[in-house]
């Protein structure tokens, strides 16, 4: 028996750091937690997706009285963007979360189903989408979705590779 270590790489910055595009894209992201239906955990997130094209998909949590039925803020963005361009790959997502009237200060990360989602975007179109987890404390900055989900189960994974 042997161990493997599985390391991940986070850069750690805050949001005065960041370049203009992805200020932009957090702004979207915090702009959407207002708007989210969230009246049972009254955790409101809000997601922002960057298209290759440039256009913005923002989006937040719908939740339901039949709780598993609602839906995350990323996975109603990334599913709309995807819908609306499905031939176009994402750059970046912005999450970012508001609960007790005010924002999260250390960041938001996303759930295991969501970062699922995420990587069949990703892989779906062989490109790394930079992800940005806002705080406002800090922001996480991830260069890919691998980074979120380490030994994940993906198409390649159907093919027994
Ligand atoms: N939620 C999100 O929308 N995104 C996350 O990354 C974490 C959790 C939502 C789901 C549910 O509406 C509420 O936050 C509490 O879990």
């Amino acid at each position: 028996m042997y161990q493997r270590i599985i390391e991940t790489k986070v850069d750690v910055t805050s949001y005065d750091e960041l370049q203009e595009e992805y200020k932009k894209l957090i702004d979207e992201a915090k702009s959407q937690v207002s708007n989210a239906y969230a009246p049972y955990s009254g955790f409101h997130v809000g997601a922002a997706v960057l298209l290759e094209n440039n256009e913005i998909f923002a989006a937040n949590n719908q939740e339901n009285s039949a709780y598993p039925s609602g839906l995350c803020a990323e996975r109603v963005a990334m599913f709309f963007a995807n819908a609306q361009y499905p031939d176009v790959p994402v750059k970046a997502l912005a999450i970012a979360a508001h609960t007790r009237g005010k924002f999260l200060s250390e960041p938001v990360t996303p759930c295991g189903s969501c970062r699922q989602v995420l990587l069949e975007t990703e892989t779906r179109f062989d490109k790394s989408i930079t992800i940005l987890l806002y705080g406002e404390n800090h922001v996480y900055k991830l260069d890919n979705v691998k980074q979120l989900l380490p030994l994940c189960f993906e198409k390649n994974s159907l093919d027994g590779e």
